[in-house]
């Protein structure tokens, strides 16, 4: 099938590979003209595991193509996939301004019969919106719309895209759905193909990502419940993961939910329910929850390694989650910038999302190659991300490299009876804080002679 992608970004490129290694003739386009010119070059404008890979395997098959003009791309398409930024506007709801526009910027360009699929995630009734821009525009119905909302994670967005849990095809004449089911046929039997309704598409894309979110949250309530009661979150978690009907998946608790899309689907969804008179007093909660915490535990680091003001805190970790680059609503910034505000001058280290952070992370910020450098010589240290190589750092060598003995796993990376043995304070999610075995320790030298840190007294405290 000859197919258009608009939007060339973590869920567009993606997709677009991976129809192209799919055997589908594909065309890609994006409004920012450099992204486009970049991709010719091979130079991807996001990190995402195994896609540059991909995109050169499909650019030498002559299967993918980056494209700077809308009529090219859209005129011989079968299906035009939009898969565009749904941003939250300032009132909760979603901004649909890019998917209008790229909705109206194709209209013009469409053969008779051809299907566009909104891949964007976007609240119940959306589709029938950009069906009347596109109609209004082309003074005819002579195409199809359907909604096939995208499930993949980043990270992990090739494996996810390739071998699904399920593929949702919303399409409410056949037309679309033959259309779609033509461009997925080469996954089934690998999946599930799901044909209904463009409403119960849409509502299923908001629906599934709300519920994963509430997962998280209650995770995180219990995690809170856990650091009180003396027990461990990840063994009650563990305990009745087991049940089937509630499933371990989605309920490791951490510094809350962060990234382009738990934050905004579920605030975007719970604004369309109320706008639909059906408000989802589940969904606010867990976002009040999960909005205050990154703040919460800035406060925690604060007073349980007692800093003050002009003392050095080592960041590990600035992206919303492991093996991606994308910093967008990630927890870690918002602890970073709450440390900030307390005063805190930070030494930062992320191994691929250090770049993005720059454009937002203002003030007393050191950016430092490895984390190891990070670590020298600061007060206390916070893990924000789960990325392999800190749960590889020995206990023994972030003693070592740090003045004071705080370390504020809220990864839960690191085993608390191996840091309370190497002179560490063990603070992490859902357990009681775990106290250096021994008395004070500070900054070692290599050889292993003790150096007291400038503020042995408050870290002895
Ligand atoms: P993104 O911001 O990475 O990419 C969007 C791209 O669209 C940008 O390159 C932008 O330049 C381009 N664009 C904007 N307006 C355009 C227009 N009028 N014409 C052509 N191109 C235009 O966004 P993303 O993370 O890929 O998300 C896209 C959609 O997919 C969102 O609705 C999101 O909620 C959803 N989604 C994202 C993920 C994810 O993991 N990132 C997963 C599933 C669904
Ligand atoms: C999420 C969904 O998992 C995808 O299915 C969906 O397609 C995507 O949103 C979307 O709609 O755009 P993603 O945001 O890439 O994918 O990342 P997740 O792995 O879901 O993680 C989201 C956040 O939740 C991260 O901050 C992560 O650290 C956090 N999380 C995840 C936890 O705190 N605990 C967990 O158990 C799982």
């Amino acid at each position: 099938m000859k197919v258009a992608m608009i939007g060339a970004g973590y869920v567009g490129l993606t997709t677009s590979a991976c129809l192209a290694e799919l055997g589908h003739e594909t065309v890609v386009f994006d409004i920012a003209s450099e992204r486009i010119a970049q991709l010719r070059k091979n130079h991807l404008p996001i990190y995402e595991p195994g896609l540059d890979a991909l995109i050169r395997r499909g650019t030498a098959a002559g299967r993918l193509l980056f494209c700077n003009e809308i009529s090219a791309a859209v005129g011989e398409a079968d299906a035009i996939f939009l898969a565009v930024g749904t941003p939250t506007a300032s009132d909760g709801a979603i901004d649909l301004s890019q998917l209008e526009a790229a909705a109206r910027s194709i209209a013009p360009h469409l053969k008779p019969n051809a299907v566009i699929v909104i891949k964007s995630t976007v609240a119940v009734g959306t589709a029938a919106r950009i069906r009347e821009t596109v109609a209004r525009m082309r003074g005819r119905m002579d195409f199809h719309l359907a909604s096939n909302p995208e499930f993949l994670r980043e990270g992990s967005a090739i494996a996810d895209f390739m071998q699904p849990d399920r593929i949702v095809l919303g399409c409410d004449d056949p037309e679309a759905g033959e259309v779609l089911e033509t461009i997925y046929a080469p996954l089934q039997g690998r999946t599930t193909l799901v044909r209904t309704s463009i409403a119960n598409a849409e509502l299923s894309k908001h629906a599934a990502n709300a519920f994963l979110a509430v997962k998280i949250g209650f995770a995180n309530e219990v995690a809170n419940l856990c650091e009180v009661a003396g027990a461990d979150v990840s063994a009650v978690t563990d305990a009745i993961g087991l049940d089937a009907r509630i499933g371990r998946a989605f309920m490791s608790a951490g510094p809350g939910y962060g990234g382009s899309c738990f934050p905004k689907d579920t605030k975007a969804f719970a604004h369309s329910a109320r706008r639909l008179g059906a408000p989802q007093g589940v969904v606010e909660a867990v976002i009040s929850g999960n909005r205050d915490r990154p703040v919460r535990l800035a406060a925690r680091v604060v007073d349980g390694a007692r800093l003050r003001r002009g003392d050095h805190v080592a960041l590990l970790g600035l992206a919303f989650k492991a093996n991606t680059d994308d910093i967008r609503e990630s927890p870690a910034i918002a602890i970073a910038n709450a440390l900030l505000r307390a005063g805190m001058r930070l030494k930062v280290h992320d191994p691929k999302a250090a770049r993005n952070a720059r454009k937002v992370l203002k003030g007393d910020v050191e950016w430092c190659i490895d984390p190891v450098e990070a670590l020298d010589g600061v007060e206390a240290c916070v893990v924000a991300t789960e990325w392999s190589e800190y749960a590889g750092l020995r206990p023994r060598d972030i003693a070592r490299a740090m003045a004071g003995r705080h370390v504020f796993d809220y990864r839960n990376l690191f085993d608390p009876a191996a840091m309370r043995a190497a002179g560490l304070h063990h603070h992490s999610i859902g357990r009681k804080m775990v106290k250096a075995e021994g008395g004070h320790r500070g900054k070692m030298t290599e050889a292993g002679a003790l150096v007291l840190p400038q503020n042995a007294a408050a870290s002895q405290a």
